[in-house]
């Protein structure tokens, strides 16, 4: 899909105000709201988990796009299901299984979708391909938001973008985007741009909308 998403992650929002934070981001135009679940094995940090994303679910009715960074992954598709997540992201270096974990995904009625780190090669989804809704290329190392983009990342996205083909399949970036590198990436084929810091900066909310129109037109 050519038409480009801008999806806000809530981790850089403030945890203390987080319904407000959902409604500003909803009102300031975002597309999506990027959920980071954070375990503290698969990744160095704790963020949070189905029961914060269940609370916040009827505060907008925007996609809720969860990107779980978690191992294992399959004791707990259920629990993000049955919270409200529509897009399941699980990394494929979370667990020897990646081909049930992403048909677990869709048999509970939700789009599929494999991230995978830095060093992971583009390969990793070539034989998953007709069982997922998106991939996600992390731009950073997972764990914490406020990182630097890796441009390393660039070619794999172009890459991606060619093994997607005409598939319905979303590519989406996070980790490190910006308004100043949101056209390298949409230009290499990215149609997703996750935002944390670049959208949250400042925190009052005033500029969110600009934040967000600034990474959308880049
Ligand atoms: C990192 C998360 C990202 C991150 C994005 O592990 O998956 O979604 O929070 O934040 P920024 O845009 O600040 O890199
Ligand atoms: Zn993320």
């Amino acid at each position: 899909s050519s038409e480009i998403l801008v999806a806000p992650s809530i981790l850089a929002a403030d945890f203390a105000r987080l319904g407000e934070e959902i409604a500003a981001i909803d009102a300031a135009g975002a597309d999506w709201i990027h959920c980071d679940v954070m375990d503290g094995h698969f990744v160095p940090n704790i963020s949070f988990g189905a029961d914060v994303i269940k609370a916040i679910r009827p505060l907008t009715k925007k996609v809720f796009d969860v990107h779980l960074m978690i191992a294992p992954i399959d004791p707990y598709l259920e629990a993000f299901a049955k919270a409200g997540a529509d897009v399941i992201t699980v990394h494929a270096e979370a667990g020897p299984h990646l081909d049930r974990s992403l048909q677990a995904i869709r048999a509970l009625g939700k789009k599929a979708g494999v991230g995978l780190c830095p060093a992971t090669p583009e390969s990793a989804i070539q034989y998953v391909l007709d069982r997922i809704d998106l991939v996600l290329v992390m731009t950073v190392n997972p764990g914490f938001g406020g990182q630097s983009f890796l441009e390393s990342q660039i070619e794999k996205i172009r890459r991606i973008r060619t093994m997607i083909g005409d598939r319905p399949i979303r590519l989406e970036v996070d980790g490190g985007i910006t308004r100043d590198n949101a056209a390298a990436v949409a230009g290499a084929g990215a149609d997703t741009l996750v935002a944390g810091s670049a959208v949250f900066r400042g925190r009052d909310g005033t500029e969110y909308a600009a934040n967000i129109a600034a990474i959308r037109l880049a």
